[in-house]
């Protein structure tokens, strides 16, 4: 019987879904003996998974829970199938990313400061802030309190499941998009990343929804921001590594261009680090993908990866097949 060891801590109730005909086995996260399994399916914080890896045994296929699966080749090695799960985060990282695009567009973070502050009058911070980070010089009258999503260009870097997701939520906005992915492909138009340092001047939101490799290390650097309209809201719901930390912190404290960020580089972001005190950022602390549907989906996938091991199918979210 296959032997599929999961964390001890997921909610037994969900493991119903799981199918039949397979021995599931409990694995504590402080786990101090060897144990023989088939397939694992780790603990979907990294730290606590990697702690248990030096006890398992007879892994042949690994079933992530979640989509980034960065740390397991390193930790597991070549010789075995890894899966993700693809789709899982689709609804919470982009409903994020549409919320984080908002609340910078309508100036929330300033707003909040305002009414902790209990002055209403101070609400005029915002008329300059507009005009600051937008560089609008025009006279403008009634002053301008906040900005609207509808009519801008977004730059979708990464098209990928949760950059579809994306683009779907943003229909109503009637905004114009751009995508980039890997490779180029029409019908939806979608652009090679060859193209991107043409197409980052177009647009005035920038979406970074790809993973984070050694290719896409620094993807978006000091040359990148350099071509960036003034005001450009960059929003990284993917991984920290992809954008270089010291180039964006002086693209923020420069007043060049504003972020949105639920995920940085390092992370956990330490106290001190001069991202926390930058202008026009809004941080939210990896939590995008998180939701309470989460698991119950996450699961859904991994159950369903087990069913088609089992029938001798292929898998669909394979990131590292055994060689
Ligand atoms: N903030 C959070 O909590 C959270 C939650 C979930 C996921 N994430 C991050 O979001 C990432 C994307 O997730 P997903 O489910 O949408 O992944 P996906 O379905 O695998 O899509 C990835 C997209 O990135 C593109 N891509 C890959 N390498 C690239 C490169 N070198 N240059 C440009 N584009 C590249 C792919 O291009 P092709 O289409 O041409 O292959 C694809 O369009 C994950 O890897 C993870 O790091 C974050």
């Amino acid at each position: 019987m296959l032997r599929v060891g999961y964390p001890a801590n997921l909610n037994a109730d969900l493991l119903s879904i799981m199918p039949v005909g397979i021995e599931l086995i409990s694995l504590p996260d402080g786990l101090d003996h060897d144990v023989e399994i088939d397939v694992w399916i780790p603990d979907p914080y990294p730290t606590r998974a990697m702690r248990i890896v030096p006890h398992l045994r007879g892994v042949r296929l690994v079933l992530s829970l979640m989509a980034g699966t960065e740390w397991i080749p390193g930790a597991m090695g070549p010789h075995l199938t890894i899966c993700n799960a693809r789709g899982a985060h689709n609804i919470s990282t982009a409903e994020w990313t549409l919320s984080a695009i908002l609340a910078m567009l309508k100036y929330f973070p300033l707003f909040l400061d305002v009414q902790r502050s209990g002055e209403w009058k101070r609400r005029f911070a915002a008329s300059s802030h507009y005009v600051e980070i937008t560089g609008d010089s025009r006279p403008l009258y009634p002053p301008v309190m906040l900005e609207e999503l509808t009519g801008k260009t977004v730059l979708l870097v990464g098209y990928g499941s949760i950059g579809k997701e994306i683009e779907r939520m943003l229909e109503p906005f009637h905004v114009d998009i751009l995508r980039v992915a890997r490779s180029a492909r029409i019908e939806p138009l979608v652009h090679p990343v060859t193209e991107l340092n043409i197409l980052l001047s177009r647009a005035q939101v920038i979406v970074l929804i790809l993973p984070s490799t050694a290719v896409t290390h620094w993807l978006i650097d000091q040359a990148q921001f350099a071509l960036m309209q003034q005001g450009t809201l960059l929003v990284n719901a993917a991984r920290g590594p992809i954008v270089n930390t010291d180039a964006l912190v002086e693209a923020l404290q420069s007043g060049r261009i504003r972020a949105a960020l639920d995920v940085t580089d390092p992370e956990p972001l330490p106290l001190g680090h001069p991202l926390w005190g930058c202008p026009n950022l809004l941080i939210t602390p990896h939590v995008g993908g998180s939701s309470p549907q989460f698991a119950v989906r996450a699961l859904k996938i991994a159950a369903g990866e087990l069913r088609r091991y089992i029938a001798g199918e292929p898998l669909r979210n394979v990131v590292q097949p055994a060689v």
